[in-house]
């Protein structure tokens, strides 16, 4: 079989065994940037390092070492999926988010750094004691991190997939400290939760439209209902805001993740919500990433740290 230069990853037909490890993380790092992976180097390292069961600075102290058939083929397995673009996260199955380290197949949203942002902000405004939704735990990323944040609190996560809600039960069984303080239930919106009161509503919920997923490609690795919202985008964001309007105490918080440009339409579906005292932060990037209000005329700071 010929095989077209550069068309397999680290070199398929090419690589014979015995091929150092540094010539093989930097023929994948080359690969994977040829493929479109915006982080080919970070990407060759954490799955080479995984396929050798090794700590990314063994992947420097080992440089000299060759790799046997069986190490090359499993490298290059890993490497050959990562350039089909599907996240390095289900190959690993698992995903660094603030402190923890998750469990996550394709049945979840892979963590986004983004959304610890959305973390930082509960963690300030959450009252002491507060009894904390999630709505649309996924992997329980942001239910998991606030209850290990914020050891006073009460964290309930809500979710409607039974798959996802799998996965976030594994990994709160992880977490045994935190089993206590956080319940998980499947649930379409807040309904599992009707008449329960609360006092901060958290969600980091769908918010794309259909032609998203045309346009990002490695998007189709992950569930659709957790990308898309509907034909505006916002759609789930209303319907928390309702929700939430209805099951926050007076003086609950909302506290909201937005796609880049939606800060001003979820504002407005705040304000028509009945939140006052609203506030945006931006994630590393300098977008305006979280929104968030008050259910009711506040007795307390308005915004987190002032
Ligand atoms: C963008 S993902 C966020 C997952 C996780 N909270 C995170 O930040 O990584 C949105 C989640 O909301 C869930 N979801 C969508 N519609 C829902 C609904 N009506 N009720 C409950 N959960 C819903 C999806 O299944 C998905 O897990």
């Amino acid at each position: 079989m010929r095989v077209r230069p550069g068309s397999t990853p680290v070199g398929a037909a090419g690589i014979l065994s015995g091929v150092r490890l540094a010539e093989v993380l930097q023929r994948s790092t080359e690969w994977l940037a040829g493929r479109g992976s915006d982080s080919p180097r970070l990407d060759a390292e954490v799955l080479i390092g995984h396929a050798l069961g090794l700590q990314r600075i063994a992947l420097y102290t080992e440089a000299d070492r060759p790799l046997t058939d069986d190490e090359m083929a499993t490298c290059r397995a890993l490497i050959a999926r990562r350039g089909e673009l599907e996240p390095v996260a289900h190959i690993t199955g698992r995903r660094a988010f603030g402190r923890l380290d998750l469990e996550v197949t394709p049945d979840v949203l892979v963590p986004r750094p983004d959304t610890e942002v959305v973390v930082d902000v509960v963690v300030e405004v959450a009252p002491e004691g507060a009894r904390i939704v999630d709505w649309g735990t996924g992997s329980g990323a942001i239910a998991l991190s606030v209850a290990d944040l914020r050891p006073d609190v009460t964290v309930v996560g809500l979710e409607q997939s039974a798959a996802a809600l799998a996965v976030a039960q594994r990994n709160l069984a992880a977490a045994p400290e935190l089993v206590d303080r956080v319940r998980l239930l499947e649930s379409d919106g807040m309904t599992a939760v009707v008449g329960e009161p609360f006092d901060l509503v958290v969600s980091n919920p769908p918010y794309l439209v259909p032609a998203d997923l045309e346009r990002y490609p490695a998007l189709r690795h992950e569930p659709e209902q957790a990308l898309v919202a509907g034909p505006v985008g916002t759609e789930d964001h209303a319907r928390v805001a309702a929700e939430a309007a209805v099951a926050l105490a007076p003086g609950g918080w909302l506290v909201l993740e937005v796609g880049e440009g939606q800060a001003e339409a979820v504002e407005g579906i705040l304000a028509t919500a009945g939140f006052a005292d609203l506030g945006r932060r931006a994630d590393l990037a300098g977008i305006t990433r979280v929104i968030w209000g008050r259910s009711a005329p506040p007795g307390a700071p308005a915004s987190p740290g002032s």
